[in-house]
């Protein structure tokens, strides 16, 4: 039965977010995370850094399900012969308890890869299980993905996963440009 109260999956850019948004994404954010460190949704709507972009859905004017996107490149390859490579990097992905196993994951995916496809991103990068993401098309990476954490330092990645959008995905070792998001 399709479920009418809903409204489509919404893009909006993060620098238009206003402030009722903005309490409404730090409320869904923190109601879907509560792991110990989790509590910086409450007074921030992003974990590590504000992403570029979100899509949600709303039901009744509420905020029900929302997936962000980082605007990020990477190199791929062996020095010197390292290639940059644009990735739509998702993050935050989340659906309100009562709202959860209707697809909406897959669904807002969908929305974000056209996007992404349109802008020209290579391919899509998360790190996530692959039990939630494989249907959506994520595969996890045969290299380790280095990325810079919040203290500045290296870090290695093992729980990346892929999914081409304009290219396919890179083969072998990475590296993100820009902290792990
Ligand atoms: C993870 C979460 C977003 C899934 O929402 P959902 O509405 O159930 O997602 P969907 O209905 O679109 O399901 C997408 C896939 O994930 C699978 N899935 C959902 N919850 C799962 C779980 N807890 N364990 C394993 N697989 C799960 C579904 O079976 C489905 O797989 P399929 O397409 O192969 O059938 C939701 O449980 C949530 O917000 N959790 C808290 C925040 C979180 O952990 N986010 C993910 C960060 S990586």
């Amino acid at each position: 039965m399709a479920d009418r109260g809903r409204t489509a999956v919404v893009r909006i850019a993060d620098d238009e977010v206003d402030a009722t948004l903005d309490r409404a994404l730090r409320e869904l954010l923190s109601a879907c995370f509560t792991k110990p460190g989790d509590e910086i949704f409450r007074t921030r709507r992003y974990y590590a850094q504000p992403p570029s972009w979100r899509w949600s859905i709303r039901r009744e004017d509420r905020l029900i399900a929302h997936v962000a996107a980082h605007d990020l490149s990477i190199r791929a390859g062996i020095p010197p012969r390292l290639r940059t490579r644009r990735v739509l990097g998702i993050a935050e992905v989340c659906v309100e308890p009562a709202s959860r196993g209707a697809g909406l994951v897959r669904e807002m995916l969908e929305v974000a890869h056209t996007f992404g496809v349109e802008r020209g991103f290579d391919f899509a990068m998360l790190f996530g299980r692959a039990s939630i993401y494989g249907s959506s098309g994520y595969h996890a990476t045969n290299g380790r993905v280095h990325v810079i954490d919040a203290d500045g330092s290296q870090a290695v990645r093992r729980d990346a996963l892929l999914r081409s959008l304009a290219q396919d995905v890179p083969e072998g070792d990475f590296s993100v440009d820009g902290p792990a998001f």
